[in-house]
């Protein structure tokens, strides 16, 4: 990938998923979770390296996920790229997660600086400002759920299977939305940030109320729910926008990334934020919104042209904010390029 003249292609992107294993759990289970990256990385590396025709000294460096996250996977992958770049004297590139997730619109769709990201998996809602690589500006979080988690503890109250997103959207399409009146945490508060706990708790509460549900309480519980984070991520949206243009002017699109991006309901309302602000929605097919390896690769190819690679003592990290990133304005010659 050759992020310099704006061409890439993805040679390979092997996603070997564990959500199988955690499944009967109701969650993910680290402990299982890091077992398995040590039993299935040789095989996902060789089988990726086969379908891409490439061998270790053909490529340019290595790039692996550093954080943030759970750290037994995440210690498994960098140690076996660490190996790597160490054994065919390559370059590292130790790459934060979510700075991929940032970038993969840059991947598929060529957007340029500034655009403004929503964030939205299992782990993280975020609305941000993104400016450069390593130029992250958050302009609001969650104080509490994320949203994705929000969706699978929905599911899991209601007896739905893992994870619970996609389950929750399904069912929520049958449903009546109007039926249970569910608060829209933080709507209308000038600052963009989130809260998922409280909307928990008030459909919990309504599902006590009606107990035993039927199917047809199920359906209208997922559809109230459903409306509900979607009416918080419009006007949360609005808000987070309304920040970028006073901070950093107008973005050139409005990108959503993360596993929650898939839901359509959520997708139509983004349609309607970049409406609102004349500006384009991108919104990266779905095997590239949730982890993946190509958007590993491609924040590491971003980087690698900015010359911006690791030792090979870099430290995985469990918690790793966007802002922490180092990025090229440690570098004088870069800061005024990034910064115009
Ligand atoms: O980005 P992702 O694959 O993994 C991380 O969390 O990093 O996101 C997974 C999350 C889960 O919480 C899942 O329930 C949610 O994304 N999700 C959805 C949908 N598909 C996946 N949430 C709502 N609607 C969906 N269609
Ligand atoms: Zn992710």
């Amino acid at each position: 990938m050759r992020p310099e003249t704006g061409r890439s292609k993805i040679l390979s992107n092997v996603v070997l998923s564990q959500v199988g294993e955690h499944a009967r759990f109701g969650g993910v289970v680290p402990e299982i979770a890091a077992r398995a990256h040590v039993e299935a990385l040789d095989y996902v590396i060789a089988k990726a390296m086969a379908a891409a025709k490439q061998t270790f000294n053909s490529i340019d460096a290595v790039a692996a996920a550093a954080g943030p996250g759970l750290i037994g996977g995440v210690i498994v992958g960098l140690t076996t790229a660490k190996a790597i770049a160490l054994v065919s004297g390559k370059p590292l590139i130790a790459v934060n997660h979510l700075e991929a997730h940032a970038l993969t619109a840059r991947l598929t769709d060529d957007v340029q600086f500034p655009y403004c990201l929503f964030l939205a998996s299992g782990g993280h809602t975020q609305i941000l400002a993104v400016r450069g690589v390593g130029q992250y500006v958050r302009l609001g979080t969650t104080v509490d759920d994320a949203i994705g988690e929000a969706f699978d503890k929905t599911a899991k109250l209601l007896g739905l299977a893992y994870p619970g997103g996609p389950e929750v959207e399904r069912e929520a399409c049958g449903g009546n939305p109007g039926r249970f009146a569910l608060p829209r945490p933080m709507a209308g508060r000038p600052d963009a940030n989130f809260s998922f706990s409280g909307l928990k708790t008030a459909l919990r509460l309504e599902a006590e109320k009606i107990a035993p549900i039927t199917d047809e309480d199920v359906r209208d519980l997922c559809a109230s729910f459903q409306q509900a984070v979607v009416e918080v991520v419009h006007d949360r949206l609005r808000a987070g926008m309304k920040v970028f243009r006073m901070r950093h002017g107008t973005p050139t699109a409005l990108v959503a990334a993360g596993g929650v991006a898939a839901n359509e309901a959520i997708r139509k309302v983004l349609q309607r934020v970049a409406f609102e602000h004349g500006i384009k929605l991108v919104v990266p097919p779905g095997e590239l919104c949730t982890d993946n390896g190509a958007m590993i690769a491609w924040a590491g190819a971003e980087r690698l042209a900015l010359g911006l690679t690791d030792p090979l003592d870099f430290a995985p990290r469990a918690r790793w904010p966007l802002e922490e990133i180092a990025g090229p304005k440690t570098q004088p010659g870069l800061m005024s390029q990034q910064d115009a």
